[in-house]
């Protein structure tokens, strides 16, 4: 008899946000004269860059020839790619990492759930933030790692709560930990953490012999600059820290798919008899055996934002975005709600004070307007919805006059 991975019931029914999808299609379906203006997920609206549109068509030309054509490429991306990551995000901003300890994919939703396959599923200690993107726990009970849930949480978690109190930045534990998650700018409060936050976590993880799993898909949108771009940015990270980047929110990327994560070769990980591993070789046999690379015209695409064309395209993008962050959160507050968020990331978390799938409700049903109810990210959410940047500036505008007119209704 064939018998499930019964990890998969404790988790709730659906995915976050096809859950959220599921009721704003209802809604559409019931109100087909009410257009919803969706500022939930965070998916980009603005076309791509001119820069990849060129490199892609150029990249297809090249696919159209027998003298240019590509069959399989290396699985963790073309030289050329990984060389123009390591010079312009990371040597660039003053950090040692090397073009071969980049490996490219196809998004870092996938980079931040299988990256946990390669470390041990019992008696390692978890440290995920609360609230948070739902791939890092989810990904986690599937593979075993926790208990069932207890008052809204699972057991085998420390869970960083990042509150009002801690500006939604969460400190280091009291406890030893071995794997912890961390995001910035974050998702879902769009808070950042400063060089000296950073630096406590580098030096926790090295104390603990932990690996800080650091997910920094929304770094294009940093305007401080004192607020660092990379875990790499602090001394002693290369021991103890994986990163994620995306092509996705930087460069308009969710549909066309292009990212990377960096493993460097001076990370270790141990066995059950203590003998230290590379993780590098570790995610490499992972990555090689797993995955096949991403298409040679889209590596082209996302290669083209590092010339100075492409530097300048990505951030009047970026641009773009963040004036309707500043627009929305302006809104907010002259509403009353206190909020962060919205000005180094295009998310802009807003402490309502009310249920938050109760005010998810009463943004659909009285503004047609979809924001994620901030229980969805964790215990910690309640009480607050995020708002979304992504979106055109007519629709931004409209949502937020609707908003205000509901709220005030
Ligand atoms: C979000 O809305 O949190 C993100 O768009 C989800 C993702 O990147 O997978």
């Amino acid at each position: 008899m064939i018998r499930i991975n019964e990890n998969y019931t404790k988790l709730k029914a659906s995915y976050l946000f096809s859950d959220i999808a599921k009721r704003v299609s209802a809604y559409a379906q019931a109100n087909p004269s009410k257009p919803v203006i969706r500022l939930g997920i965070g998916d980009v609206t603005e076309p791509l860059p001119q820069v990849c549109i060129d490199a892609l068509h150029a990249g297809t030309d090249e696919m159209s020839k027998r003298a240019t054509f590509k069959g399989y490429g290396p699985e963790q991306g073309y030289a050329f790619l990984r060389e123009a990551i390591a010079q312009n995000d990371y040597a660039a901003r003053g950090c040692r990492i090397e073009a071969d300890e980049i490996f490219v994919s196809d998004g870092s939703k996938c980079d931040c759930g299988n990256i946990q396959e390669i470390f041990a599923t019992d008696g390692l200690r978890l440290a995920i933030p609360d609230p948070v993107y739902p791939v890092y726990v989810d990904t986690n009970v599937m593979a075993g790692r926790t208990g069932g849930v207890v008052n809204g949480r699972y057991e085998g978690i420390t869970y960083l709560e990042s509150t009002p109190a801690n500006g939604y930045v969460p400190s280091v534990p009291s406890v030893p930990t071995d794997l912890i998650y961390l995001c910035f700018p974050n998702n879902p409060t769009g808070a950042v953490a400063t060089r000296g936050q950073l630096a406590a976590w580098v030096a926790y993880a090295r104390a603990n012999k932990a690996i800080i799993l650091f997910d920094s898909a929304y770094e294009a949108y940093i305007r401080d600059p004192r607020i660092p771009h990379s875990i790499y940015e602090i001394e002693g990270a290369r021991e103890v820290a994986i990163e994620f980047r995306s092509f996705s929110k930087t460069a308009g990327f969710t549909g066309t798919r292009c990212a990377y994560t960096v493993v460097p070769k001076d990370l270790q990980a141990f066995d059950h008899a203590g003998k230290s591993h590379s993780v590098h070789a570790l995610w490499n046999r992972r990555h090689t055996t797993k995955f096949n690379g991403v298409s040679y015209p889209v590596q082209k695409a996302a290669a083209a934002i590092f010339t100075d064309a492409g530097k300048q395209q990505v951030k009047a993008m970026t641009d773009f975005y963040l004036a309707n962050a500043a627009l929305i959160r302006t809104a907010m507050l002259k509403l009353g709600f206190s909020c962060v968020g919205g000005d180094n990331a295009p998310y802009i978390w807003i402490n309502t004070g009310r249920d938050s799938w109760e005010f998810f409700d009463l943004l659909l049903n009285q503004a047609q307007v979809v924001c994620t109810p901030g229980a969805g990210f964790g215990k910690c959410g309640e009480g607050h919805v995020r708002i979304s940047a992504f979106n055109s500036r007519e629709n931004v505008e409209t949502a937020l006059s609707r908003i205000a007119a509901a709220l005030k209704a």
